[in-house]
């Protein structure tokens, strides 16, 4: 459908993440002249900035599988057990939130990437015994938000450590420009800049609000998007001109407002405004970061100059 062919199929459509994509450029060549399959990859790094999509062009590239489970989905060694044993020689095995796999099925995980091979226990007590199964070799791409979270034993066992970056509005604008010519809807360069620097440095932002920029322009324009609708929508899609949507502000205003500024631990910000604290963590708190609007210190986070800037507020002396 076009929905999914938004997605790049081949490293060389994919934009952005130079560092990420040359290296594994060269890492595919390699394993493809040797005839080998390609060394486990951990992709990490905030949500949205398209770790699904390069190990989707990763199997493409290796002319393979790609088979897709996610950390919570495998609750016990057997359901991994089930997954390993259905691979085909080469298969990209994608296991998405990594970090969340159950510490019994890490296990598991162990001596399959290391030596494509499966221990299972049979039987109970003392009678139980452990027999080895062999494995097709495969290449693991496990993705996550947090390589910190991972154990130690896990993070170790990847050859190829990928770290993803937000993304710079050139780079955005370029991801809307081909994601508009792909819908087939017209935009002006201007609109697809103003997509690009309101989507907090990452893809799958700049790609729903150009879906929604996309229905204002066929309900109230005749269809090109053009830099004066987008800002139009965009203002009622109640984005503002950095990307921050009223989440990022109830966040904020409530640290300003209740604390101060801060410094506040993240669980009361989270009790405060009724998030969970691990949504703020991954999703949240990484833009705000980044565009210096937080800031992390050892008694909490702290709301920055520039964050009062952004709301015309006083700062407290
Ligand atoms: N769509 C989403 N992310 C993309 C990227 N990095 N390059 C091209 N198109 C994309």
């Amino acid at each position: 459908s076009l929905e999914y062919s938004l997605r790049p199929k081949v490293l060389q459509e994919y934009i952005g993440q130079e560092q990420v994509k040359n290296n594994l450029k060269i890492f595919i060549e390699a394993a493809k002249m040797r005839n080998e399959t390609l060394d486990h990859v951990l992709l990490y790094g905030p949500p949205g900035l398209g770790k699904t999509t390069l190990a989707a062009i990763i199997a493409n590239e290796m002319g393979v599988r790609l088979r897709t489970t996610s950390g919570p989905a495998i609750e016990r060694p057997g359901d991994l057990a089930a997954i390993l044993t259905a691979l085909e020689p080469g298969d990209v095995l994608f296991i998405d939130e990594i970090h969340r796999l159950p510490r019994a099925v890490e296990e598991v995980l162990y001596p399959a990437m290391e030596d494509y091979c499966l221990d299972i226990v049979i039987g109970k007590g003392q009678t139980a015994r452990s027999i080895r199964l062999e494995l097709p070799p495969f290449t693991l791409v496990g993705a996550t938000t947090r390589a910190g979270a991972l154990s130690a034993p896990l993070r170790d066992r990847f050859g190829v450590l990928s770290r993803l970056e937000y993304y710079r509005p050139e780079q955005l604008a370029q991801i809307v420009t081909r994601a508009a010519s792909l819908l087939e809807v017209a935009i002006e360069e201007k609109a697809a800049v103003e997509i690009a620097k309101r989507s907090r440095g990452t893809p799958r932002i700049a790609n729903r609000l150009l879906r929604r920029v996309r229905d204002f322009a066929q309900v109230k324009g005749d269809g090109t998007i053009t830099a004066v609708l987008a800002n139009e929508a965009l203002e009622l899609l109640q984005v503002d001109r950095l990307g921050l949507d009223h989440i990022d502000h109830k966040l904020l205003q409530a640290m300003i407002e209740k604390f101060r500024g801060g410094p506040v631990g993240v669980e009361t910000i989270a009790a405060t405004i009724g998030e969970e604290a691990q949504t703020i963590e991954d999703v949240y708190e990484p833009y705000l970061l980044q565009i210096g609007f937080l800031q992390r210190t050892p008694r909490g986070r702290i709301v920055t100059s520039a964050a009062y800037r952004h709301f015309g507020m006083e700062e407290p002396k």
